[in-house]
């Protein structure tokens, strides 16, 4: 898969790709991650990306020209625009399983008060990784860039995620425990110990199901 990722802080990115599994990913040839710099597509004698918004109000908004000419520079017949945008549609493991089935994204990074309106037509989708706002769509761009990874197959042990895909809702994880099998008087639940493990599938399951009860109950809702 080829990632093209537009912001105006490359280096924001430096690290994320250079360490664990995305490392790997990229060495392997598996992902081919390129950070595209959308200031070098700006035709203003300053350089500018941005300007005041019409209608008045704070901030600066992100103008159409940059961004339409990088993006169609780097579009092919086969690739989705995303943008990040904290209003956009909620971002979820569902996705990130179609995600990893495209060939080409192309991740649009926002900063100041957003974009112009009109940018979202040449994008396909617009993502929020959740309620809440941060200083630009770069960590947003980290969060899609690594949950997709990990689904694409031959990056990670296939067996830990496989049976999120299999499952009709997505769940939380069960409680997981390694040794010692007592700690500071805390115990290893019996039942991991017996060996039976189809019990052990059962008894991970129902901790599956109380976790997301208790803490997510919206997501036994979703479909
Ligand atoms: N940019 C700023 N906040 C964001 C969010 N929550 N999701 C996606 N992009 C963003």
């Amino acid at each position: 898969m080829r990632i093209d990722i537009l912001t105006l802080f490359p280096n924001m990115f430096d690290g994320v790709f250079q360490e664990s599994i995305l490392k790997r990913a990229i060495e392997e040839k598996i992902i081919e991650v390129n950070i595209v710099n959308f200031r070098d597509y700006t035709k203003d004698p300053h350089n500018k990306v941005d300007d005041t918004p019409y209608g008045g109000g704070a901030g600066m908004v992100l103008t159409c020209q940059p961004i339409f000419d990088c993006i169609r520079d780097l579009r092919d017949d086969d690739c989705k625009v995303i943008m990040l945008t904290p209003s956009g549609i909620p971002y979820k493991q569902k996705m990130a399983y179609d995600l990893a089935k495209e060939k080409h994204l192309i991740i649009l990074c926002g900063h100041y008060e957003g974009f112009d309106e009109r940018i979202k037509r040449i994008c396909d989708m617009c993502i929020s990784i959740g309620d809440y706002v941060l200083t630009g769509g770069e960590v947003p761009a980290m969060v899609l860039v690594d949950s997709i990874t990990r689904l694409i197959p031959g990056v990670i042990n296939e067996q830990s995620h496989i049976e999120d895909s299999f499952n009709e809702h997505f769940l939380l994880d069960y409680p997981t425990y390694t040794k010692p099998q007592v700690y500071e008087g805390m115990e290893v639940p019996e039942i991991l110990l017996s060996g039976d493990h189809k019990k052990i599938a059962e008894y991970r399951h129902q901790e599956s199901l109380r976790i997301t009860k208790e803490n997510r109950p919206d997501l036994l809702n979703d479909k």
